[in-house]
């Protein structure tokens, strides 16, 4: 999960991290308040922050200084409403305004290739960072950290000394990136990215932007982390199918796939997309069931699936293994049952692997209109395919 901008500041203080005074708004009239309480910590000056989860803000002209707090409710009403890479800006952070003597750059992240952490860090921040990344690669340092030591001293030092800065400032930044780590291992965090970090004309190290990525799957031991979900930005199937503790994630398509394994899943939505060019059908969601595929789980998938109304058809591809497929057809039985009336389009099952027969058997019995069986992967990607683009049959 990404967080906002705001939302970071936040976490960055929390874990000691110098940051600057910041209240969020999302009219210009809570702009201007703002600004009124926030703008006389810095000579009246205040930025106004589009809170977008993307990068580039200030480059997209999200990101704007004013030197009164009408000029921070005028600009307010300019971002508010923007739109920045397909991100609409519904929130505004009114800043306090830092007097910038340089920028720097610092982030560590999850390095997933070495099987490690890595921290970056550049005496060269600000918006230009990813230009000079492929410019001039070596002005970006890269260190690697150990996992289990994380950024202590020596390796904040070492971070420092790699990019280059001098013995002073070197000095003023080591603490931050000590507690920049706090916040990365303190929060299971996969990114903390700090552009810019900025020495003060006054010689401060601040943290002026961050973005942080929290690992979700450390959402067990972070009960906090709940209260910075975005509800309102989530999918509502997404959100839905979350709360039932299913493994979905919305896609465009109108041929709705469930599986179990998601290895399974992946090859499904490759062989339905390819099925479908043909007919202009494409897979409208991932949804692994995982191994027990229970009736009830298995009803909850059909429902989160169905209540998609790109959704033409469905196709159910499960392979059994210790969940035998008899299991897996009763439960499909179950569902449908569950479901009643609800279920309202076609329905392809390809079953096959442990006890396909009795699983075939228990499906045929049922007998259900919506439903039909096919015996191979690729046969029922077709046949989903094709019922997902027929028009459909005129009402008399
Ligand atoms: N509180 C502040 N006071 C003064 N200047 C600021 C402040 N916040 C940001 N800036 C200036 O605006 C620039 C862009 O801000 P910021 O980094 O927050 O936006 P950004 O577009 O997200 O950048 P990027 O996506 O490249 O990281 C900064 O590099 C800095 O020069
Ligand atoms: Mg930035």
């Amino acid at each position: 999960m990404d967080l906002y901008e705001y939302q970071a500041r936040d976490v960055f203080e929390a874990h000691g991290v110098p940051v600057l005074a910041g209240a969020v708004a999302t009219t210009p009239e809570q702009a201007r308040a703002a600004a009124e309480l926030i703008g006389p910590k810095s000579g009246g000056v205040t930025v106004v922050k589009a809170q977008v989860k993307t990068g580039g803000r200030g480059k997209a002209g999200g990101v704007k200084v004013a030197k009164t707090a009408e000029e921070a409710e005028q600009l307010a009403g300019q971002i508010l409403g923007m739109d920045i890479k397909g991100h609409t800006v519904n929130t505004v952070m009114i800043a306090q305004g830092a007097q910038i003597a340089e920028e720097y750059y610092f982030s560590v992240l999850l390095d997933r290739a070495n099987r490690t952490y890595l921290a970056m860090c550049s005496k060269e921040g600000g918006m230009e960072i990813e230009e000079l990344a492929v410019s001039r690669p070596e002005a970006l340092a890269r260190v690697a950290v150990d996992p289990n030591v994380g950024i202590d001293e020596a390796k904040a030092a070492e971070i420092v000394a790699e990019a280059g800065f001098d013995a002073e400032t070197g000095a003023k930044i080591v603490p931050v990136l000590q507690r920049l780590w706090d916040v990365y291992a303190g929060e299971d965090a996969t990114l903390v990215e700090v552009n810019p970090l900025v020495k003060t004309v006054d010689g401060d190290i601040v943290a002026l932007d961050g973005k942080v990525t929290l690992d979700e799957n450390a959402d067990f031991r972070q009960p906090g982390h709940a209260a910075l979900e975005d509800a309102a930005a989530a999918d509502p199937l997404e959100a839905a199918a979350k709360e039932k503790g299913l493994n979905y994630v919305k896609l465009d398509g109108n041929v709705g796939i469930i599986g179990n394994g998601a290895g399974l899943v992946m090859s499904t939505l490759d062989v339905v997309a390819y099925a479908g060019e043909a007919v202009g059908s494409k897979p409208a969601n991932f949804l692994d069931i995982g191994g027990g595929a229970s009736a009830e789980v298995m009803a909850n998938g059909l429902h989160i699936i169905l209540g998609d109304e790109q959704v033409k058809s469905v196709f159910v591809n499960v392979f059994g293994g210790i969940t035998a497929c008899d299991a897996v057809a009763n439960g499909i039985v179950g569902a449908l049952q569950a479901i009643g009336d609800d279920a309202t389009k076609p329905l392809v099952v390809r079953l096959d692997g442990n006890n396909v027969e009795e699983g075939r058997r228990i499906l045929a019995e049922f007998n259900h209109p919506l439903v039909t069986i096919e015996e191979t992967m690729d046969g029922a990607a077709a046949k989903a395919a094709s019922l997902a683009a027929a028009p459909a049959a005129p009402a008399n």
